[in-house]
């Protein structure tokens, strides 16, 4: 175990964006309560999903994270849930075929529920309101009630994991996810696109080659390769009440895991290296994400390295940066450098949502496709002159036909974003934004990591 170490030696760290219960005898009570309860995910599986992120690391896989910015307890129901899981699907596909690369799979899913906000507070009506924070802590709606944090929410958070989870797992390992459905998994209002018609062809492609190897004697039968996925959860480890009591030692290893989901990760508001959040997660055994802003500085990023990773061990840390389309060059390279003269290992992944984020004159959050675009085409860039792997994307997406980011095949415009913008915090992409981002991103990774290049794939 990390030395001086203990599952609530966060408590005494200076810690941001925690959330003011008014009734603390009732949160201890809940935290009580589930730290009884049975593990969500196992350590095991958070070995594996490390494994693979190592090879990310090192260009012999590619990660996919994506879903909602905010999961919310009201669209917990199993359609919205398989919408996100197969669009996910197809994109790994799409990145798998495209680009002859293993994708790990990896959704903002299952626990993505506490949100960290720019202000405490916000005045609606000409009445002040404690902020939205997300589901497991207070409600969206604009009343007091509403917006008082409230610990039993906490545990209605980890009931719906639990859910989501259960099906996610069925998906995954069902059925569903089987190579021979792949034409199956493109949703009906995508069917339109121009995206549909690549979609279609790719998948009659892996058909035939599936028939292939039919005749050669691997069949979904005879190889879970073809019957079934891998598929790994995510979220941002901020609401450390909650996270504490999902801290289990693990009885085959004696180390320590939380688990609450494979991944949990730093926010770029929350990464101080004296703070709370550091301080919990530098204590489990998972691999963990942090996210990198602009403001984020090379000697800072060591420091972080040295607490969250001593051991320099391959998969444990991925940095998710997130730097804003004009910014990323500048910012990137010179941590990429500092990284690698200090022989870091670290698995970098871009996420082109957070630094993009504009505001409309009628008062949307939005982000142009365009805009995402060119800072993961900045990242590739940056990676390929410094020498290393751009080894993954995160982005927040959904499964819905929504209209919350500007641009993409279908061109959506400003006067579009009220027909469906129903996102909870920030904007997602909509199923087809994604599906064109995976068939760019396959391309990228097509044109930069394959020696032949001549290989007839996804290509523009
Ligand atoms: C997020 O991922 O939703 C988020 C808040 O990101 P960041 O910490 O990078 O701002
Ligand atoms: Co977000």
């Amino acid at each position: 175990m990390a030395a001086d170490w203990t599952p609530d030696s966060w408590r005494n760290r200076p810690i941001r964006q925690a959330p003011a219960y008014p009734d603390l005898a009732a949160l201890e009570a809940v935290e009580a309560r589930l730290s009884t309860y049975p593990t969500l995910v196992f350590a095991g599986e958070a070995r594996r999903l490390k494994a693979a992120l190592a090879d990310a690391a090192s260009g012999r896989a590619f990660v996919l994270q994506g879903g909602d910015c905010a999961e919310s307890f009201s669209d917990f129901t199993a359609n919205i849930i398989r919408d996100s899981f197969r669009v996910l699907l197809q994109m790994a596909v799409v990145l798998t075929y495209g680009g002859a690369v293993p994708v790990v799979k990896l959704g903002r899913m299952a626990g993505q529920f506490a949100k960290p906000r720019s202000s405490d507070t916000e005045t609606v009506g000409g009445v002040e309101l404690p902020i939205y924070r997300g589901d497991n802590i207070n409600g969206a709606a604009a009343t007091l009630a509403a917006r008082t944090p409230d610990p039993l929410r906490m545990e209605r958070g980890y009931f719906h994991s639990a859910g989501t989870l259960n099906l996610l797992r069925a998906f995954a390992q069902g059925g569903f996810s089987d190579l021979h459905r792949v034409h199956r998994w493109n949703l009906s209002f995508v069917e339109r696109s121009p995206l549909a018609e690549r979609y279609r062809d790719l998948s009659a492609r892996i058909s035939e080659t599936l028939d292939f190897m039919a005749a050669c004697g691997m069949t979904s039968e005879s190889s879970p390769q073809i019957r079934e996925t891998d598929f790994y959860v995510s979220h941002e480890c901020l609401l450390l009440n909650y996270e504490q009591t999902q801290v289990r030692i693990d009885s085959t290893t004696g180390d320590t895991y939380l688990c609450s989901t494979h991944l949990p990760w730093i926010g770029d508001r929350t990464r101080q290296p004296d703070g709370a959040h550091v301080e919990f997660l530098r204590g489990v055994a998972n691999p963990i994400g942090l996210k990198v802003g602009p403001s984020m500085d090379a000697d800072e990023l060591v420091r972080l390295c040295d607490i969250l990773n001593p051991g320099n061990e391959a998969g444990r840390l991925t940095l998710i940066a997130r730097m804003g389309a004009d910014k990323v060059e500048a910012k990137l390279a010179p941590l990429i450098r500092k990284l690698g003269n200090e022989g870091r290992t670290v698995a970098w992944l871009s996420d082109p949502m957070h630094g993009n984020t504009t505001k409309t004159s009628s008062g949307y959050k939005t982000r142009s496709f365009d805009a995402i675009l060119d800072e993961v085409r900045k990242f590739f860039d940056v990676h390929e002159a410094e020498g290393t792997y751009a080894a993954g994307v995160h982005v927040e997406m959904t499964g819905q036909d929504v209209t919350e980011c500007l641009g993409g095949a279908n061109r959506i415009t400003e006067a579009r974003l009220a027909d469906a913008y129903n996102t909870f915090c920030d904007p997602r992409l909509n199923a087809e934004q994604s599906l064109e981002l995976a068939f760019l991103l396959a391309a990228e990774l097509k044109e930069r990591r394959l020696p032949d290049r001549r290989h007839p794939v996804a290509a523009q």
